[in-house]
């Protein structure tokens, strides 16, 4: 059985699969340089179009059942927003919303227009684009719930099924088809999934989060990691208190239903902050929305837990991207184990979306484990790029049968060099294989990279990629994590507590206030070229850790095509790049 998955949304991607097993996953924002991109992947959807002939895919899935927020009429792909936030109309109801507290009234509505109004001619015109640039068929097409997609992405990556045990599957991001979380318990022995709780969106701790980000005066969807990178620097809960008991007040936890409730529609929050949070300091602001938002997972996560007796779960959904919030639940002691899917915003829905139709049609899923499966080049495609660029007399090309070892010494020496090899990671981090890399011991690493090449704002941190026989000595409780997690510690999911010798060898890839890790624990069966690369660095310096952080420049997404690597070189200090096996580096 055939299936190509498609989140036409936030986060756009696409994933093929095949009996049970995914071949691939491109991420849109790779192919068309727009981070975040909303809309059709349909770059990804002519790449992928290049080897797999579309008339024998059997389905095409989506991550998303009765909310299309949007119109796709555009020959390029690109949607039309049917309900902008910045529509004069759009403001009026927001504000009438917040103002009347006539919450059901106004959710109801809202829920009225998107089921009725908006999404039928939205699925229309979805149905219709695909008919005519690709001769796919509407009765070929399957849109599943988008927090079964969220609960059931873990459960397919890391083969949850064949652990043989019952699972919490936990799902909570901004919205989904009228949801912001959900809860599925897994039975192993009858092999089935109920649903025991859901939260409306009008409720939504994501939202919320989203709303303060917008309140400080960040991108909404997109710079949570900075609020919450900025939240650590806040060590004495007396200087956020007030804020956090003002934004108590409107969302809660029913520990009964293990659901969520507001008192008015979080969507519109902002509205709120403005009158509440006037002059509060932005990171006193960022510690009070961190704190809620981990003290009301936490109990969410306990009370579930207590309730149904299961002691494993799994989480997705883009809120489990808050990696200090995920160091969090790794703590608390009634855990047995728990699985964070890697990259868990949309981007990875469509793994849930096709582990659906799997299962309904009795076809067995095999553990995905890997980010890597994106698309590559061959060193014979990088020669031929780089003879014909434009801005070939530029850069200098020299080919090394070991470029691993070449980058060792280089980082050795304290030379940043951005690596580009193998298939490219899909998601939201740099797994090595589309990195700026850099010697961790050197402060000095940290600022380059900063003011020269990622110009990113001051406090938000690096991160370490070690090999795993190092893992014990530059985390605290390395194996009670590794055992609690198992391989959720390979795709920087979660902060850890560093040792005293990581503090010295990972200076520049920690947190620079909490001294936490993000770390990258690679062994040679994830990634055989970098497990390489970290052994020769090992040799040279005597430390097994590196600086790693996305190739790209700040406001664009991972680098993933040799036209974004020149794009990059000739937009930022960045000297030295390893394409493949060819080292390019700046005249
Ligand atoms: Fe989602």
């Amino acid at each position: 059985m055939k299936i190509i998955s498609i989140n036409p949304g936030h986060n756009a991607t696409v994933g093929y699969f095949e009996n049970g097993e995914c071949k691939c996953i491109h991420h849109e924002e790779k192919f068309n340089n727009q981070k975040n991109y909303l809309g059709l992947p349909l770059e990804s959807l002519k790449y992928l179009q290049k080897t797999i002939d579309f008339n024998a895919v059997d389905y095409f899935v989506f991550p998303t059942a009765d909310v299309l927020y949007l119109t796709t009429d555009k020959k390029d792909g690109s949607f039309i927003e049917n309900i902008s936030r910045t529509n004069k109309l759009r403001k009026i109801y927001d504000y009438l919303e917040y103002k009347t507290k006539l919450k059901i009234i106004f959710t109801s509505l809202r829920n009225f227009v998107l089921f009725y109004l908006i999404n039928p001619g939205a699925k229309k015109s979805l149905e219709r684009f695909l008919l005519n640039e690709f001769q796919i068929p509407k009765e070929k097409l399957i849109f599943v719930d988008h927090h079964l997609c969220h609960c059931l992405t873990p459960f397919f990556f890391y083969g949850l099924a064949d652990l043989q045990e019952d699972f919490l599957l936990m799902s909570m991001d901004g919205a989904g088809d009228f949801s912001f979380s959900k809860i599925y318990q897994y039975d192993h022995k009858k092999r089935i999934f109920k649903l025991i709780a859901n939260s409306s969106f009008d409720a939504s701790l994501g939202l919320f989060y989203s709303e303060v980000t917008k309140f400080l005066g960040m991108k909404p969807n997109e710079h949570e990691y900075k609020v919450m990178g900025l939240a650590a620097y806040v060590s004495n809960e007396k200087y956020y208190k007030a804020i956090y008991d003002k934004m108590a007040k409107i969302i809660w936890l029913d520990e009964k239903k293990l659901t969520f409730h507001s008192k008015f529609n979080l969507n519109v929050a902002s509205l709120y902050l403005k009158e509440n949070l006037f002059c509060e300091r932005f990171d006193n602001v960022s510690a009070a929305i961190q704190k809620l938002t981990e003290d009301l997972v936490l109990r969410w996560i306990e009370v579930s837990m207590k309730k149904t007796g299961i002691k494993n779960i799994a989480l997705s959904g883009g809120v489990f991207m808050n990696v200090k919030m995920n160091q969090k639940i790794v703590e608390l002691s009634e855990i047995k184990k728990v699985y964070f899917q890697p990259s868990c915003g949309d981007d990875s829905a469509i793994i849930g979306a096709v582990a659906k139709v799997f299962l309904d049609k009795k076809v067995p899923l095999k553990p995905i484990n890997t980010m890597y499966l994106g698309h590559y080049y061959s060193n014979s495609e990088v020669a031929e790029f780089f003879q014909k660029t434009e801005q070939a007399e530029k850069y200098k090309i020299e080919y090394f049968e070991d470029i691993e070892k070449k980058i060792a010494e280089m980082l050795a020496s304290s030379i940043i060099i951005a690596r580009f090899k193998g298939a490219c990671e899909w998601g939201a981090r740099s797994l090595c294989n589309r990195a700026i890399l850099g010697n961790a011991k050197d402060l000095k690493t940290f600022f380059e990279v900063n003011d020269l090449i990622k110009m990113r704002d001051f406090w938000m941190p690096f991160a370490p990629t070690i090999s795993e026989d190092w893992a014990g000595r530059y985390v605290k409780n390395w194996d009670k994590i590794k055992t609690k997690t198992y391989d959720s510690t390979k795709y920087m999911i979660m902060t850890m507590e560093s040792t005293t010798l990581a503090k010295e060898h990972l200076r520049a890839a920690i947190h620079q206030k909490d001294k936490t890790l993000r770390p990258q624990v690679v062994s040679a069966i994830d990634n055989p070229e970098l497990h390489k690369l970290l052994k020769y660095y090992e040799q040279l310096t005597g430390m097994g850790g590196i600086m790693n952080t996305s190739l790209n420049i700040h406001g664009y997404p991972l680098v993933a095509t040799l036209e974004q690597v020149v794009f990059t070189m000739e937009n930022s200090g960045l000297k030295y790049i390893a394409v493949e096996n060819y080292l390019v580096s700046k005249r």
